[in-house]
């Protein structure tokens, strides 16, 4: 059996950015309200010719870059998206062909703010057991382009982007010590897009009703999010045999700097153990972790040795925990 880690990252943005300032602009908010609600003062915006799988190749360039591989050294490319290019093919056999990785099968998760987790959590188990050697896991997204910007609740959180991991065998005590994937399905109507699927499909009517665009009860969500990610994290850390003191990093899915606030109270965790980026980038969803991973390995946050809690939640709904050795 081999230990699965994560041995190069990547990510990349759009170079469109939307301020506070702007939002001021398109909905009834302000600067002050999104700051103290959220954390957040800008988001990365794609422009209308710029798609996810896009941000996705950028990402995962880097993350082949900074492995010492190449594109058809890879057997399996997944991409966490719940904005893909189109509903069919998926985005992962795009960035597979974009890529040239002529000997990777490409798929997409569908998990939304979880998805990077979901997708380490399946490859893990596909390199411990030997089924495949190297993996790149992508979470890519250009939610803004499923934003209602008509909504001042939902339109003022969310941005584009992509993060990339390679994932390969690694000595034995490093890389991947525990990791879990949860969802709730009962919370369906907490953060949805009903129209464009076969229950609705796409009419005159969906598209008036605005059905295409996100709809999200926040505050609901925001119970749950703290909760959820809390507990999976204190579990997977106890079944890596560790405890919150042990940790050096915890990066937290980016959905809001209260939430991340909260979820740090709970663990009982200092805030310079707990990374953010929100305030720059907003939340990316599946992308938000790989990114802030990258963002920490570059700039030496993260070192040799350290002992890492990743901690998602999102639509679905669902939840996930990861504890990594570096
Ligand atoms: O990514 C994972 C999934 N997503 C999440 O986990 C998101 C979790 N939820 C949140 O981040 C927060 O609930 C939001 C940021 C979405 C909303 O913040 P909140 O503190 O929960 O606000 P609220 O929904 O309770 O609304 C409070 C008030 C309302 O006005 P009234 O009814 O009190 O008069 C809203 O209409 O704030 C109003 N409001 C705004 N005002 C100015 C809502 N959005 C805005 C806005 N600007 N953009």
């Amino acid at each position: 059996m081999n230990n699965a880690g994560i041995i190069g990252t990547g990510h990349a943005y759009p170079s469109g950015i939307l301020s506070n300032a702007d939002l001021e602009k398109i909905v009834e908010t302000t600067d002050e309200w999104i700051t103290s609600r959220t954390g957040i003062k800008q988001r990365h915006k794609a422009a209308d010719n710029e798609y996810t799988s896009q941000f996705g190749v950028k990402a995962a360039r880097q993350a082949l870059e900074r492995a010492g591989l190449t594109a058809e050294d890879i057997d399996l490319i997944i991409c966490a998206t719940t904005t893909p290019d189109q509903i069919m093919p998926s985005t992962g056999a795009l960035i597979q062909a974009q890529l040239g990785a002529t000997n990777a099968a490409g798929m997409d998760i569908f998990a939304a703010c979880s998805g990077f987790i979901y997708g380490i959590t399946m490859v893990e188990s596909m390199i411990r057991t030997g089924q495949i050697r190297y993996a790149l896991v992508i979470g890519a997204e250009v939610l803004t382009k499923y934003v209602d910007y008509t909504d001042r609740s939902t339109c003022v959180i969310f941005g584009d982007g992509a993060g990339a991991a390679v994932l390969a065998p690694v000595a034995e005590g490093k890389g991947i010590l525990a990791t879990k994937i949860r969802s709730d399905g009962r919370y369906e109507e907490s953060l949805y897009a009903p129209g464009g699927g076969t229950k609705l499909g796409t009419t005159h009517e969906t598209i008036d009703n605005r059905d295409h665009f996100f709809k999200m009860k926040g505050n609901e969500l925001f119970k749950v999010a703290v909760r959820s990610m809390a507990e999976i994290s204190k579990e997977m850390l106890d079944k890596a045999g560790y405890t919150v003191d042990d940790v050096d990093l915890v990066i937290p899915h980016q959905a809001n700097q209260r939430i991340t606030d909260a979820v740090a109270s709970r663990l009982n965790l200092p805030e310079e153990k707990v990374y953010s980026n929100i305030a720059e980038h907003g939340n990316t969803s599946s992308a938000s972790i790989p990114i802030a991973l990258d963002e920490c390995l570059r700039s030496g946050k993260i070192k040799e040795g350290d002992l890492v809690l990743l901690t998602a939640f999102g639509g679905g709904v669902t939840w996930g925990g990861t504890v990594i050795r570096f």
